[in-house]
Order: C-alpha cells, then structure tokens, then sequence
C-alpha cells in the first residue's frame, strides 16, 4: 500500500490538464466517491493495527496534495480565462489626466528666465544654514531684531543652527567660494516663525540675486529692476524706489511697480494708491564683501531679494497664502505655464 500512495503522489504532482474537461475527468479519478483515493480509504481499513497509524498520515497527504492539485490547476483556467474577456484592442483608451505645474514654481521659473537672459546663473544654498551664513556674514548686529525667537525657527535649539530667514544666506556661500565677477539668483524656500494666516506663513519662498564686479553702480541696478518687472508684469509698469534699511545693502530700497491689477489707478489690492511693493534692494555694503573675502576697494555690487508668493500673488490674485500649502487639487489644475 505504501508504494502505490508513493506512486499516486508522484503522479499527482504531475498532473496536468489542458482544458476543464480534463481537469474534471482527473477530479473523478482521484478524488470522487469511488475514486482511487475513496478506495484506499476503503483498504485501509484491513491495515493491521502496529500500521495504522502511519498508513492513515500518509493516506491524508495524499488526499490533501489531490486536492490542492486539482484547486490550482482550476485556478490557473479561470484566471487565463477572465484575461482573455477582458483584452478588447479596439476599445478607446482610459484618460490618462495630466498634473500641472504648482503656480510658485512657475513663477520661480519665469523669474529664473527673466534673469538667465541677462546671464544670471542659478546658485542653491542649504536650508538648515548656520548663524554665519544667515545672518553675521551679512552684517546683521549681534542684538538685530530678526535674530530674534519670534523670526527664526533655531535647529534643536542651537542659535548657530538656523533654517534660513531669507535666500541673502547664499549670496555668503557663493562670494566665499568665487572672485568677481559673480551673477547669481538663489530661488529657494525660507522659514519663519510667524503665525500662519491668509497673508503669512511660516515657509515661503525667495529669490535673490546678486552681481558683484568692477564698477557696478545703483544704475545698473536700477536698469536691471525696470528690465524685470516689464518682462514680468508688462511693458507699461513703472517702478519707483524708496530708501529703506537692511543690514546687507548700503544704500537700500524698497521698489514698487504701478499696480497691475488696476493699471495704477488705485484698487483694494494696492489700498487705493496705485503702486504695490514687490521688493528689496541695494548696493552690496562693503562689510559683506570684506567678510566673504571680496576686496570691497576693488569691488562693488548689487543685491536684490523678492518673494515669490508676493509676486505670484500679482500675478494671479490668490487671496489666501495657504492654498499654496495645502495641495488642493481643484486650486492647483487651474494653473497652467504660459509657453
Ligand atoms: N533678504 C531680504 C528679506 O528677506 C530681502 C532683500 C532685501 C534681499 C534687500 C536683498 C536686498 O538682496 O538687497 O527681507
């Protein structure tokens, strides 16, 4: 009896059946009433007692390899069957739908284009930066307000590790590393510690740009703010400039271009006065220079900041800062990059 359970094994393992006739015709073979398998069942009851009980284990493997043979082989029928209804090659394609760009990195990208044309290159610098890079290296004094805890976020608590306030902090990383002449724009994201509302945020986003070399002058600069902001918002936006203070620049502005929602004429997006600020700039302070190894008796240059948000903004009227963190896809496929 054993050697034929062996044989019946081996030949089960075997089996093959190439369409469901054959396959249930194995079915009735081994494991129908009257199969082979009912049938040693039968036998085994005159197996005498000392071997019953190895005979009876055998007996169930080779009932169970049966039928786990026979559940497979109806299986693999079933499953090439449903493949082969559903293959229908003249049936029209499922709609693949295309993502679209996120509005603040079309923006980055046209400003990054405005000033590849003047022969700008694009610098990156890291997020988590250093108190040096951020801040001292830019002139900042030990007791300025924006090193204060209610602006910067401080990693682990360590006031020498900072995520960076503002994208200034690769102007340092590129003039430690390059000699003049240098034409750079940083487009990165910035932290700060505010209270998130519809009109601020704890991350945005910048851009900078700097461009240091012999005899650089407030009128390059100023040539170069009228050339961005025609091709950004149009050929008939006027700018104009206002003194301001940052530690980095000497002497500083604040630029506004005539607002472009209104044309100028006032409207509640520029509270009625017909100009918005987009952003701040200045000749590079000699400090800065000296500190990243530039000779500032040589050397001069001019640095400008701008936040794409604010200029996105301008461009789109998103009345809410926060949907550009929220990834709501009903806000994010209307915006579309202008080819
Ligand atoms: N870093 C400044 C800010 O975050 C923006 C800025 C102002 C950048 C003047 C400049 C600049 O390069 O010259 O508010």
């Amino acid at each position: 009896m054993i050697e034929k359970i062996k044989t019946l094994l081996s030949e089960i393992e075997q089996l093959k059946a190439s369409d469901a006739n054959e396959l249930e015709a194995a079915r009735i073979r081994y494991l129908s009433k009257k199969g082979i398998i009912s049938t040693l069942m039968d036998d085994f009851r005159s197996v005498p007692a000392d071997q019953k009980r190895e005979m009876g284990m055998r007996l169930n493997e080779l009932k169970q390899k049966a039928t786990e043979k026979i559940q497979s082989l109806k299986e693999q029928f079933e499953t090439a069957g449903s493949t082969n209804a559903c293959i229908d090659l003249s049936r029209t394609a499922y709609p693949v739908p295309l993502g679209t760009r996120h509005p603040i990195s079309i923006v980055k990208e046209e400003i990054n284009d405005i000033f590849k044309r003047l022969g700008f290159s694009i610098a990156e610098g890291p997020e988590v930066e250093d108190d040096w890079h951020v801040f001292s290296s830019l002139n900042f004094a030990d007791d300025h307000p924006a090193r204060d805890m209610q602006d910067t976020f401080f990693v682990q608590n360590d006031p020498q590790i900072v995520l960076r306030t503002h994208t200034s902090s690769v102007q340092t990383r590129v003039m430690e590393k390059a000699q003049p002449p240098i034409r750079i724009i940083c487009p990165g994201r910035v932290y700060r510690n505010e209270a998130i509302s519809y009109r601020a945020h704890c991350f945005f986003h910048q851009v900078e740009a700097l461009y240091v070399d012999k005899d650089v002058s407030f009128a390059d600069l100023k040539q170069v703010l009228l050339f961005f902001s025609k091709e950004m918002f149009g050929e008939d936006t006027r700018i104009r400039l206002r003194p301001s203070y940052f530690p980095f620049t000497e002497p500083s502005a604040e630029m506004d271009i005539s607002c472009n929602i209104c044309g100028g004429k006032g409207c509640p997006f520029c509270k009625h006065t017909g100009w918005v600020e987009i952003l701040g700039c200045g000749m590079v302070d000699p400090n800065v220079l000296d500190n990243c190894g530039i000779d500032s008796k040589i050397y001069s240059g001019y640095a400008l900041g701008m936040g794409i948000e604010r200029i996105t903004n301008l461009k789109y009227q998103v009345k809410d800062l926060r949907m550009f963190s929220e990834n709501d896809v009903r806000f994010l496929e209307q915006f579309q990059p202008a080819y």
